[in-house]
């Protein structure tokens, strides 16, 4: 089988266990879930982030994948005689506040590398776990929506364009400023409350743009939603417009603009740009 194939089952098939073990905890939606420590990306873990994250690594070493996780529950870990082989990225469950409330906007992100750097993912999973819908990319194979190649939007008009901004967390007196010209010309702004899916949303053409400036997102939120992005037609820079490559780490945090096409990415780079 092709690394391509294999790979894709692989992760299907991770998918399909997490949504499996994160069925008992939705009985539980709305309760208070207790703490088990604060993981390795910084914030608390909770029961269901890590079945998440065991049904992943349990199925990797089902299929005798030799790997390195990265994830932004249980941090850097070796798995196997050749764990420097893969390196394996995951937020287990992206949208963690959002399943606890019982907000339907919730997702799992794998992404698999070679090296522990950004630019070297050359697949990745984003799971929809509310909907059951899948997005997937293989470098240089497109991205796919349970199983139908995507294409980004076309739309270039910052007023008609639906645009994610993050604005969570105390970064807010930083980055409002800057993104105060891109709001008032923008009509549709959102916000889901999951990165990786929020991605994929701009991958698929469902909206035109996701903006975090934060500086607070995690590479492992990340590392699947930019290369679905990517291989969709979508373009990633910094808010300065520069490409940039990061270590995988589940400290690692970045900031971005993400769009469907060039020609909203230069007027939304040039938005914040000019703003105070
Ligand atoms: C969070 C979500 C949220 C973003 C936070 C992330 P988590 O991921 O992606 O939209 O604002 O910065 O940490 O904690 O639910 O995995
Ligand atoms: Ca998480």
């Amino acid at each position: 089988m092709k690394a391509f194939d294999n790979w894709q089952k692989i992760l299907i098939e991770c998918k399909n266990v997490v949504q499996t073990r994160i069925k008992p905890y939705l009985a539980t939606i709305g309760e208070p879930q207790p703490n088990l420590g604060i993981g390795a990306g910084g914030d608390a873990m909770k029961p269901v982030d890590l079945a998440a994250e065991e049904a992943i690594v349990e199925t990797l070493k089902r299929n005798a994948v030799s790997f390195t996780l990265i994830s932004e529950e249980s941090g850097v870990k070796k798995f196997g005689a050749k764990s420097s082989e893969y390196f394996v990225t995951v937020d287990p469950i992206d949208g963690s506040t959002n399943f606890m409330r019982g907000l339907p906007f919730y997702c799992c992100s794998i992404a698999v590398s070679r090296k522990p750097m950004l630019f070297d993912v050359f697949t990745g999973l984003v799971a929809d776990l509310v909907h059951d819908i899948t997005y997937t990319a293989f470098e240089g194979k497109g991205a796919y929506r349970n199983g139908k190649k995507m294409e980004t939007s076309k739309t270039t008009s910052l007023e008609e364009a639906v645009i994610g901004l993050d604005l969570n967390g105390n970064k807010s007196k930083i980055v409002l400023p800057k993104l105060s010209n891109l709001i008032s010309k923008t009509k549709h702004i959102r916000h889901f409350g999951a990165n990786a899916l929020e991605l994929c949303y701009v991958a698929n053409g469902i909206t035109d743009a996701f903006v975090d400036i934060r500086e607070k997102l995690r590479t492992t939120d990340a590392a699947a939603g930019f290369l679905i992005l990517k291989e969709a037609g979508g373009i990633v820079t910094t808010a300065e417009n520069k490409e940039f490559d990061v270590e995988l780490d589940p400290k690692q945090t970045l900031s971005f603009i993400a769009s469907g096409n060039k020609e909203i990415h230069k007027k939304i780079i040039s938005s914040v740009n000019s703003a105070c």
